[in-house]
C-alpha cells in the first residue's frame, strides 16, 4: 500500500511559507494539507481561498484541503479556483453530503468526506464508493498539536473494512496528533495517508521527519 505524507501548514511559520513550503517538498510530502476554519464549526479561525491560491503558487504538489466550516458548499467553487485538489467536508456540517461530492468532482477536484472523532462511520458507508478521500479524524479538529485519541484506531480499521467491502479506491486519511509513535498504529490499522502539523514543523529537522514518519509504516 502506497504511503503518503501531508504536513500541514497550520504549524508552519507564516512569515516563511515559501521556504517550509520548500522543505515539505524536498523532504519528499506527498501533498500539502491546508486546514480551513471558520471560527463556526470549529472555534479556531485560519485562513480561506486567498492561501490556498499562494500555496498553489509555492508549489505543484496537491493540495489536501480540509474544509471546517459549516456550510461548505459555499465555498466550494472559490478553493476548487484557487487550485486546491482535494475538497474534503465535514459530514457533520454537510447533510447533503451526496450531492457535495458530486459538486466537488464536477468542479474538477477529488472529493472528500472527513468524520469527527465521535461521528459514526456510517455516516459515510452510502456514498463511500464515491469517494476518493475519506479522513478519519484523530483529535477533535480545532487545532494543531492536539493529542491523539486512542479509540479512533479501532474505527480506522473499520474504515479500512467499509472501502474495501464497497470496492471504494478513496485514500484513508488520519489526521491530528500524528507523530513517530502514533503513526505506526494508524498504518497498521489501514490509513495510507499521515497529516502532520507538529510532528513536522516542530521536528529538529523537519525535512527529515517527512522520511522518518514514511519510514515507520513498513509490512
Ligand atoms: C486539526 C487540523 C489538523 C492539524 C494537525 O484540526 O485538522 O490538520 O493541523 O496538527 P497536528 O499534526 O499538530 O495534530
Ligand atoms: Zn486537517
Amino acid at each position: 500500500m502506497p504511503v503518503r505524507i501531508a504536513p500541514s501548514i497550520l504549524s508552519a511559520d507564516f512569515a516563511r511559507l515559501g521556504d517550509e513550503i520548500a522543505t515539505c517538498v524536498a523532504g519528499g510530502a506527498d501533498m500539502i494539507h491546508v486546514d480551513v476554519m471558520d471560527g463556526r464549526f470549529v472555534p479556531n479561525l485560519t485562513y480561506g481561498a486567498k492561501v490556498i491560491e499562494t500555496v498553489r503558487r509555492l508549489t505543484t504538489l496537491p493540495i489536501d484541503v480540509h474544509l471546517m466550516v459549516v456550510e461548505p458548499e459555499r465555498f466550494l467553487d472559490d478553493f476548487a479556483a484557487a487550485g486546491a485538489t482535494t475538497l474534503t467536508v465535514h459530514t457533520e456540517a454537510a447533510p447533503h453530503l451526496d450531492r457535495q461530492v458530486g459538486r466537488i468532482k464536477e468542479l474538477g477536484c477529488l472529493a472528500g468526506a472527513v468524520l469527527n472523532p465521535a461521528t459514526p462511520l456510517a455516516a459515510v458507508e452510502e456514498v463511500a464508493a464515491d469517494l476518493d478521500l475519506l479522513l478519519v479524524m484523530t483529535v477533535n479538529p480545532g487545532f494543531g498539536g492536539q493529542k491523539f485519541i486512542e479509540y479512533t484506531v479501532d474505527k480506522i480499521a473499520r474504515a479500512r473494512q467499509l472501502l474495501a467491502a464497497t470496492r471504494s479506491r478513496a485514500m484513508l486519511e488520519v489526521d491530528g496528533g500524528i507523530n513517530r509513535d502514533t503513526i505506526v498504529r494508524c498504518w497498521r490499522a489501514g490509513a495510507d495517508t499521515f497529516v502532520a502539523g507538529n510532528a513536522v514543523f516542530a521536528a529538529e529537522d523537519p525535512q527529515a521527519e517527512i522520511g522518518v514518519l514514511r519510514s515507520l509504516c513498513t509490512e
